[in-house]
């Protein structure tokens, strides 16, 4: 403010004395560096001469050290930070004011025209008004304290250790030439069964230094928030979110307002740049206080919630980490790598490409069971389904295509599926094929329970396999409360105008108040229903299919059978999970069994039903896949929601990955992940973190069936099936993709 105006009179007030604070090192990246380069470049160089920069992250785990490069970090202690802002405030006539304690209820704060707020986490200003700026208050689960050493790292170090109380780690980094940060982080399990909160500093600081002494080389560690008695140094991270940033004449600015957690190092850069957003904003010639406020509000809230996403997902991977601790050394540094899902695959290959490749080596070569060497993008690696073996990780999800009459595919079909087997996909679904005429969604959905399907779909399955290499699922199921509806592109779930039939499902909860009142099947139906699906399974093998999907998610008759939001049944297929299973199983065990044991069966379920404790939880929906699995499931196909009409899923890039990652990673199974994987670049860290097994890719395939022959052109991958008639097409992609790259990088230079 004073760079750009003199004639403002400002006046900072700190409750604590010049150079004391909390703490010890922070890190910037290098844009937040320019950006203050380009506000105040005096400041800017006496902090960059002095930055402590490094490229390597070292991790430990499991008695090895993955080191990886091109990481690009600067640190400097916080305490030098805030002496460098002091004086430079000091020499442009800032009024600084030390040992003042500011109190909120004090009527002076009425006399300036703006009070900023930037009292950090703790804001007593926010805390003041918690309904002006609709604060949100997100306390995390691990526990944390904040440690400085004289150890010098020369990387960014993370340092698991497995101990008898659990899992601990730290995070550690050099922030000046004899000074690291020590940051201890473990779940509040590992932390009382340690006994530290019983413990006083001094007794945690020596337990620290036992646990981590193979790292810290004779160094102490130690605290510098001696005013925090025992256990009370441990922290757990609080997440702030706050609706609104002013009420009157106060504005929240940095912690305040806004946290991120410590492990994606941003908190000082976010609260810079709100900083540097607002003195722009004030000083802007024309533009009345309240517009002002209005444009830092607007910008500064949209980079916080895009980087709260990425925080949390880093945070939830601390979290969850004993998910990720069978995982080798290698895996275990890329997912750690990867855990926000900011840095991608291609973006570990622009930072370390050796190392990137030395990942790409290690998954083939577990892929073939140590016969291959290749160093290749994961996704064009083989996967093994009992004697099923898909070419590619890159399936055609399931879509239901809504043109078949009486149940019967047709040429539509032939084409679309084809073409899409064609396309270079490793696996290709059929749209969910009801097993009854009633069981059907709309009139267009494709059946299986007569021989003029089987003719039909065998043609298909034909075709795929003289044409291509992909093989070919067909995914069954029932439509249940959601039956008897419009074509998906007039109105989805929608009633038919007339013609409609009889629904049946487990209960009688409509779908919605439009819809039909189901009707809550009986014994008889039950064994009816199963019976069709065993049949169904039956005619798939006369088809040929390669693999059987049981489609138990999307509200569906089975996925109806699960979530507790549709099913109320008072007898044994209702009430706990263990009743909720029950029918879904049976059908499942019967499909089994009328299936051949060397072909693969996948299930799709809902992992979650975006309705909390009300519904099916993402820990239900372990149990759940670790009960299919029990009964002959080889695969789980993750989705999520569309269970109940009044859902809220939190979309985004891959937005349901993460359940494919929980599902395979606690109950150890294969899985699917499906939602917005649109990128190859997706694809290889979905894969290669382990996050999945297969990806599948649904709506992008609708628009672009060669997917999979266009991300082998782009990543230069030579060893796809191509069909023999589209080669010179797909070389010449190659040539002309490789071509703009080069092109590219030439303008970069
Ligand atoms: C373990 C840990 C590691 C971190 N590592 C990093 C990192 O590597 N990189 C990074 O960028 N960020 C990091 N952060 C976050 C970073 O410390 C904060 O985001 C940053 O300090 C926020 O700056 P601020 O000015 O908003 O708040 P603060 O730095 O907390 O400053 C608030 C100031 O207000 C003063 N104050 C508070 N209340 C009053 C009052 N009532 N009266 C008078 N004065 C008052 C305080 O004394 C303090 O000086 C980390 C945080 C933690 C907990
Ligand atoms: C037109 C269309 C039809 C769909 N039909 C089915 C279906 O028959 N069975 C099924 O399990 N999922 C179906 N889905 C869901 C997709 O398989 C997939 O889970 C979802 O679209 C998210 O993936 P995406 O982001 O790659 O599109 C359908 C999706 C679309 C767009």
């Amino acid at each position: 403010m004073k760079l750009r105006d003199p004639s403002h009179d400002i006046i900072i007030f700190e409750r604590n004395a010049p150079g004391v604070t909390f703490g010890w090192g922070v890190v910037f990246s290098d844009q937040t560096v320019e950006n203050l380069q380009a506000n105040d470049p005096k400041s800017a160089k006496v902090i960059a001469d002095e930055f402590a920069h490094w490229d390597d992250i070292d991790v430990h785990f499991g008695g090895e050290c993955i080191t990886s490069s091109g990481h690009g970090f600067i640190g400097i202690g916080r305490k030098r930070l805030l002496e460098i802002l002091t004086d430079r405030a000091r020499d442009l006539g800032v009024q600084l004011q030390f040992e003042a304690e500011c109190d909120p209820a004090d009527p002076k704060w009425r006399d300036y025209d703006l009070v900023i707020a930037s009292d950090g986490i703790n804001s007593r200003f926010r805390d003041a008004y918690p309904d002006a700026f609709g604060v949100d208050v997100d306390v995390r689960a691990n526990k944390f304290v904040w440690l400085g050493t004289s150890k010098v790292f020369d990387a960014f170090n993370f340092a698991f250790e497995k101990t008898e109380h659990g899992w601990i780690w730290a995070h550690a980094y050099r922030f000046a030439p004899d000074c690291s940060t020590f940051i201890v982080e473990c779940s509040e399990d590992t932390w009382r069964n340690f006994g530290f909160d019983r413990m006083d500093q001094a007794e945690a600081i020596a337990a620290c230094e036992k646990l981590f002494a193979k790292y810290l080389d004779g160094h102490s560690l130690q605290s510098n928030a001696a005013h925090l008695v025992g256990s009370a140094a441990w922290l757990n991270f609080r997440r702030i979110k706050c609706e609104r940033w002013s009420t009157g004449n106060v504005i929240l600015l940095g912690d305040a307002a806004h946290t991120a957690h410590f492990s994606v190092g941003s908190g000082t850069k976010l609260a810079l740049e709100d900083a540097i957003k607002l003195a722009d904003v004030l000083n802007r010639p024309g533009l009345s206080l309240e517009a002002a406020m209005d444009e830092y509000v607007a910008e500064r809230n949209l980079e916080v919630l895009k980087l709260q996403n990425s925080a949390r997902n880093s945070t939830e991977w601390f979290e969850t980490l004993e998910r990720y601790t069978h995982f080798e050394p290698l895996q275990f540094a890329y997912s750690l790598l990867t855990r926000s899902q900011r840095i991608s695959h291609e973006n570990l290959r622009l930072r370390d490409r050796e190392w990137l490749e030395g990942v790409e080596r290690w998954f083939w070569k577990r892929a073939t069971d140590g016969r291959s060497n290749k160093t290749a993008p994961p996704m064009f690696a083989p996967f093994r389904l009992r004697e099923m073996q898909v070419e590619n990780r890159v399936t055609v999800s399931p879509m239901a295509m809504y043109s078949a009459v009486d149940g019967t595919p047709n040429d539509f079909h032939f084409v679309h599926y084809g073409e899409r087997a064609m396309g270079g996909a490793g696996l290709v679904f059929t749209e969910m094929t009801c097993v009854s005429p009633e069981g059907r969604i709309s009139p267009g959905c494709t059946g299986m329970w007569n021989d003029d399907h089987i003719a039909a779909w065998k043609r298909i399955v034909d075709f795929v396999h003289a044409n291509s290499k992909a093989k070919i699922c067909l995914q069954l199921g029932h439509s249940g409360a959601k039956g008897s509806t419009r074509v998906g592109w007039e109105e989805d779930n929608a009633p038919l105008p007339d013609g409609n039939w009889a629904v049946m499902a487990a209960s009688d909860v409509a779908w919605s108040p439009v819809n039909q009142v189901p009707t809550p099947m009986t014994r008889a139906d039950m064994d009816a229903v199963r019976d069709q699906f065993v049949a169904a399974v039956r005619m798939g093998l006369e088809c040929g299919f390669d693999m059987i999907e049981l489609h138990a998610a999307h509200g569906y008759l089975l996925s109806g059978f699960l979530t507790p939001l549709q099913n109320r049944r008072t007898d044994e297929y209702g009430g706990s999970l263990e009743n909720r299973l029950r029918y879904p199983l049976e059908v499942f065990a019967a499909m089994r069994a009328a299936w051949p044991s060397d072909r693969p069966m996948s299930v799709r379920i809902s992992a979650t039903d975006w309705a909390g404790e009300q519904g099916v939880t993402p820990d239900e929906a372990v149990e759940i896949a670790e009960a299919f699995a029990r009964e002959g499931a080889d695969l789980i196909d993750v989705s999520a929601g569309q269970t109940w009409t009044g859902s809220q899923p939190v979309y985004g890039r891959m937005f349901q990955t993460p359940f494919s990652d929980k599902l395979r990673n606690e109950a150890r199974l294969a899985t699917m992940a499906v939602g917005n994987i649109y990128e190859p670049d997706h694809a290889n860290s979905i894969l290669a973190a382990g996050r999945a097994d297969l990806v599948a890719l649904a709506r992008p395939h609708l628009i672009d069936p060669f997917w999979t022959l266009r991300a082998a052109a782009q990543l230069d991958y030579r060893d796809v099936h191509v069909p023999p008639q589209y080669l010179n097409g797909m070389s010449q992609l190659a040539r002309n993709l490789k071509r703009e790259t080069e092109a590219a990088a030439a303008l970069r230079v």
